[in-house]
């Protein structure tokens, strides 16, 4: 089954873009505090690894969601949410993929009625062939092809997360 995943970024492509992402974070945010809020479960892995780059203080949050419809079109629902207030707080919202941009622009717009002081975007890759809603994305780590890629968290029907290096699949010859 791997030998149908055709590599796209090796392990150590990530970790260095990781680690540029947090650098760039770091001097961006120099004197502040940070939140980082990860959208599980497809962004832990990158959050986990971008967390360690970032010379901050740093606090961590999570949220759960669940989109009905193909293409996320559909609703889409916080099933977990954040444990803690972020009102007044500089937060970063950490996405693994930016493919229609449904539902970032839902979790935008509930993560913007609480207030925060500010709210960027950090996303893993952007697949900008298939945008449907412009949004702003602060960080990006890959722009990527119109295809579908599992690994570093990102799943195949909850297959391939624990993948080290991200990589294109073809789901009709799974
Ligand atoms: P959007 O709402 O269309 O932008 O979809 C974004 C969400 O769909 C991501 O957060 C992923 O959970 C999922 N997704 C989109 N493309 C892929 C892919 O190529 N592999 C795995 N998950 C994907
Ligand atoms: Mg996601």
């Amino acid at each position: 089954m791997l030998d149908k995943i055709q590599n796209l970024f090796s392990d150590t492509q990530i970790q260095q873009r990781v680690a540029d992402l947090g650098r760039q974070i770091s001097s961006d945010y120099a004197g502040r505090s940070l939140v980082l809020v990860s959208v599980l479960r497809g962004s832990i892995f990158f959050t986990t690894d971008l967390a360690r780059h970032i010379r901050l203080p740093l606090a961590m949050d999570f949220l759960s969601i669940s989109s009905y419809g193909e293409g996320s079109e559909g609703v889409v629902r916080i099933t977990k949410d954040l444990e803690e207030n972020i009102a007044g707080k500089d937060v970063l919202l950490v996405e693994d993929i930016v493919d229609t941009g449904f539902t970032l622009k839902y979790l935008l717009r509930s993560l913007q009625s609480r207030t925060p002081a500010s709210l960027e975007v950090c996303t893993l890759l952007d697949r900008k062939a298939r945008r449907i809603i412009e949004i702003d994305l602060k960080y990006v780590g890959f722009e990527i092809p119109d295809k579908f890629v599992v690994g570093y968290g990102l799943d195949y029907k909850q297959q391939f997360r624990n993948l080290p290096y991200i990589g294109v699949i073809q789901p009709d010859k799974i």
